[in-house]
């Protein structure tokens, strides 16, 4: 019998070279450096750090590129946060271009009959897309602090799309997690499915559409995205979603001059101490700074140095748990709301909330009262929901730093893997699900209003010791982002791992709920590890992996070490520049 493995065989060695070639996860040398999940953004950064651009024009190449080789992760359909040390100015300056509720919401959207519909209803639905913020944001970093123009910067994502790559892994196992919700849109379909499945791994994929998008974008600026064509194809996939026969969705109502009239926020970031570091971090709409913050504040009353790593942990859990009580409680956009920022990042405020960790785990804890902190205690909200609302475990985060000192610590996102599952046809990009990020049961400060942006937990972090860059981490995840960001830096500051062990060792993940997450990949059930801390009274639930950090030290002798993942996310990659 005569049998035709040529197909196989191609695959096969296909896969193994993809697998040889992987680029290391970890570098380190005397130039701009750069780590993120995917090896061709990380060689986009890199390239761009070649031809003599900073970080911040290197971290627009290395996203734009996500954007063709993590999709379902991040893109033009989603927005993000960046925050950005600039050498320069000696300064941390953030900029905020978060998805943003269109003109038409109010709470009654994710409501039917007057009852608030299941999270996992509105995601594949034109109601959960927040109008996007990615390129505005981009345009705003660039003008403000880059030197290369989006033709530049562009091109090599458009070569990526343009030539295609290989599929690895990682995205056959997200589009084969998505293959229902794609399967809802004739255009998502196309794009990334063969006959309702996902693509094997192996599988040369190209996207000519983006290709052409980024195109257009590079001739036009952010407004060929906002106002032309683009902006009418957008606004129809969201208020038409391109569905597939025998489908049907809930459709938005954008409008053109939801897009028109986006505006990117550049915001003071948040900044608290921590052991003579100076931690900056997002602020609202984002959670994740606050939350960072207030957890140290509540470790930095602790000894840790004399304590066991089970000790150090418990205590981690402990003080991630009181943050989030709170950051459930009273965080959500603050031009919408008066968030109690300087309550919640007060010293004294830790202090009293420490009283409350004690030797052996918690249960679930009410939010405290930071308006007793504030500048102004006679601030009367007292929000009644406090529960841990729905959120997709998803994102993407990358650090680039250069030669001349500046630092970029980039998250973005469409929120849920493959966002909404809308591709805008003719496009090649997904939009967002972001809007799923409010509350849908008012009243609580995160419910979902016209032009306003939904709390994230988005934590690009820059630390700085003695007024300069020290170190950078960020990571995906929904809220657990916040953990997986805390909990590096206390491996790293206080358990005295280096960075890449502070990131690749086991996670876990407690906010203020009764289990605590750990994952299955690193081990970590069953370890010694999580008996000690079982002994203290914490209960485990087990997750596969959490978060996909990339992160950035400045070594005292003058060198820089970029670490990604070495296990998550199917490897990250780190690069130094060597020229
Ligand atoms: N959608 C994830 C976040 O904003 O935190």
């Amino acid at each position: 019998m005569k049998m035709d493995l040529a197909p196989a065989v191609t695959a096969a060695l296909l896969f193994t070279a993809f697998h040889l070639q992987a680029a290391p996860a970890v570098s380190s040398g005397h130039g701009g450096a750069v780590a993120t999940v995917s090896e061709q953004a990380s060689q986009a950064a890199l390239q761009i750090l070649d031809q003599g651009g900073n970080a911040i024009d290197a971290a627009v190449a290395a996203a734009a590129t996500l954007g063709v080789t993590d999709p379902f992760s991040c893109g033009v359909g989603g927005g993000g946060f960046m925050l950005i040390y600039s050498a320069a100015d000696d300064k941390v300056i953030s900029i905020d271009h978060r998805e943003t509720a269109p003109a038409y919401f109010s709470p009654e959207v994710f409501k039917q009959d007057g009852v608030a519909m299941e999270w996992q209803d509105v995601v594949p639905t034109g109601i959960s897309v927040g109008v996007p913020g990615t390129v505005l944001g981009w345009q705003e970093a660039l003008t403000r602090y880059g030197t290369m123009n989006f033709e530049q910067l562009l091109a090599p994502a458009i070569k990526v799309a343009e030539d295609g790559f290989m599929l690895g892994e990682n995205f056959n196992r997200i589009s084969t997690i998505n293959e229902g919700k794609f399967s809802r849109f004739s255009s998502a379909s196309q794009l990334y499915l063969k006959d309702g499945k996902a693509l094997p791994v192996g599988t040369h994929f190209r996207n000519p559409d983006l290709a052409n998008t980024y195109r257009e974008i590079a001739a036009g600026g952010a407004r060929a995205f906002y106002e032309g064509d683009i902006a009418k194809d957008i606004v129809a996939a969201v208020n038409q979603p391109p569905v597939t026969s025998g489908t049907r969705v809930l459709t938005g109502s954008m409008a053109l001059s939801d897009l028109k009239d986006y505006e990117v926020r550049v915001r003071q970031p948040i900044h608290s101490t921590y052991r003579g570091f100076d931690v900056y971090g997002m602020a609202p709409p984002s959670s994740g700074g606050i939350a960072i913050a207030q957890a140290l504040n509540l470790l930095e009353t602790f000894d840790l140095s004399t304590m066991s790593r089970a000790e150090v942990e418990h205590l981690y859990l402990e003080a991630s748990r009181l943050a989030f009580a709170d950051r459930n409680a009273y965080v959500a956009d603050s031009e919408f709301t008066d968030v109690p920022v300087a309550g919640l990042l007060s010293k004294d405020y830790a202090k009293e909330r420490a009283k409350l960790m004690g030797e052996k785990a918690s249960a679930k804890r009410e939010p405290g009262d930071p308006f007793l902190y504030q500048d102004d205690p006679s601030v009367p909200l007292r929000p009644s929901n406090a529960t841990l609302g729905q959120e997709s475990t998803h994102t993407t985060h990358l650090a680039v730093s250069d030669r001349e000192g500046n630092v970029v610590a980039y998250t973005f996102t469409i929120e849920d893997w493959g966002g909404s599952g809308i591709v805008v046809p003719g496009r090649g990009f997904l939009l967002n699900n972001e809007l799923t990020d409010f509350d849908f049961s008012a009243p609580h400060p995160n419910v979902a209003e016209a032009y306003k942006r939904p709390r994230s937990s988005m934590s690009p972090t820059i630390v700085l010791q003695d007024g300069k860059p020290a170190f950078t981490i960020g990571s995906p995840g929904g809220s657990t982002i916040i953990t997986t960001v805390l909990q590096t830096l206390v491996n790293h500051i206080d358990l005295g791992m280096s960075l890449p062990d502070a990131v690749n060792a086991p996670r876990m993940s407690q906010r203020n709920g009764d289990t605590t997450l750990v994952e299955t990949l690193l081990e970590f059930p069953g370890s010694d590890q999580a008996s000690a801390l079982e002994a203290l009274g914490h209960r485990l639930a087990e997750t596969d992996q959490i978060g996909a950090a990339n992160g950035i030290i400045f070594n005292d002798d003058g060198t820089v070490t970029a670490v990604s993942e070495s296990k998550r996310h199917g490897v990250g990659t780190a690069l130094v520049q060597q020229q």
